[in-house]
């Protein structure tokens, strides 16, 4: 593609047909990267065809087109990803948020709507999607994010102060570790791929944070430790809302200690049982 000035059908045709083969969504991603990169608006692409780009804005989309290419996702190379009701700046130190992991917190506030929470501990936090999310929906609530990693926190402290002008507090640490309350709710979407799906998962994938997503051989390794230790951080009548991966509930099932109970199992979009709901039975 010329890295001179041209016309926005031109860009748009060129970006469309460069990507075609490389992806299904060509035409998607093609819209994408020029109306963000572009500063433009959908309806420009059909009613301004001959708009002449700026040669800098058609070098930069011409580079964005090659990273998608090569396989990156959209939302590293734009920075951004919607998710529930708000844009979240998202860069390689964070997982991409999810379609499905809204129903986790679509749950949470159906929950909350019969029995008001007041506090939430949403661990495993990445970008902080899901603890930002609920907190702009329930502005009375307490919030801590939690995270291992420093460079994830720096970006959900970021969205945080975005979306939510800083009311919410950032922890680093390991699992529970650096955690010393307890909550009405903990959230989490915990690193769960086997080993099995690490070695063959698919290009886009192996640019997202190993941390993120290296659930150990049998994928299990956090969710183990999560079960374990939740009661100790629940309210009485708390719970934890817990993503998992496709097929995990029997191997989870063992994993229950004896005072947690699980009481819903939540199925995503594709009819996969995606999140359960736990109850802390201690007191
Ligand atoms: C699957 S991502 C979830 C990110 C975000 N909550 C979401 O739903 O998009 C898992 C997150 O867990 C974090 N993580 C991995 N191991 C951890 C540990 N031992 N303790 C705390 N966080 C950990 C990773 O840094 C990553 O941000």
């Amino acid at each position: 593609m010329s890295d001179s000035a041209t016309t926005l059908g031109d860009l748009f045709d060129r970006s469309c047909h460069l990507l075609k083969p490389v992806s299904e969504t060509h035409q998607l991603d093609a819209e994408i990267l020029i109306t963000e990169l572009g500063h433009l608006q959908k309806h420009h692409l059909i009613l301004e065809k001959n708009r002449i780009i700026p040669a800098e804005i058609t070098e930069q989309i011409t580079r964005a087109v090659k990273r998608r290419i090569n396989g990156e996702p959209i939302a590293y190379i734009t920075g951004k990803r919607w998710f529930y009701k708000h844009q979240f700046c998202v860069t390689p130190a964070v997982l991409i948020p999810r379609p499905e992991t809204e129903l986790l917190v679509e749950r949470v506030l159906k929950r909350h709507k019969k029995h008001p929470i007041e506090s939430l501990l949403d661990m495993c936090t990445g970008s902080g999607c899901i603890g930002i999310s609920i907190a702009s929906e329930i502005p009375s609530l307490s919030v801590i994010l939690s995270d291992i990693s420093t460079d994830a926190l720096a970006i959900a402290s970021q969205n945080s102060h975005t979306i939510l002008k800083d009311k919410i507090r950032l922890i680093q640490s390991d699992l529970y570790e650096n955690i010393s309350e307890k909550f009405d709710i903990i959230t989490v979407n915990p690193p769960y791929l086997t080993q099995n799906d690490m070695e063959n998962r698919e290009i886009p994938v192996q640019y997202e944070p190993e941390m993120a997503l290296d659930g150990g051989k049998n994928g299990l390794l956090l969710i183990g430790e999560i079960l374990q230790n939740a009661s100790r951080f629940l309210n009485k009548d708390g719970i934890l809302i817990m993503e998992i991966g496709a097929g995990q509930v029997p191997e989870i099932k063992p994993l229950i200690p004896s005072d947690l109970k699980m009481v819903e199992i939540i199925k995503d979009y594709a009819h996969i049982e995606r999140h359960l709901l736990f109850c802390s039975i201690s007191s």
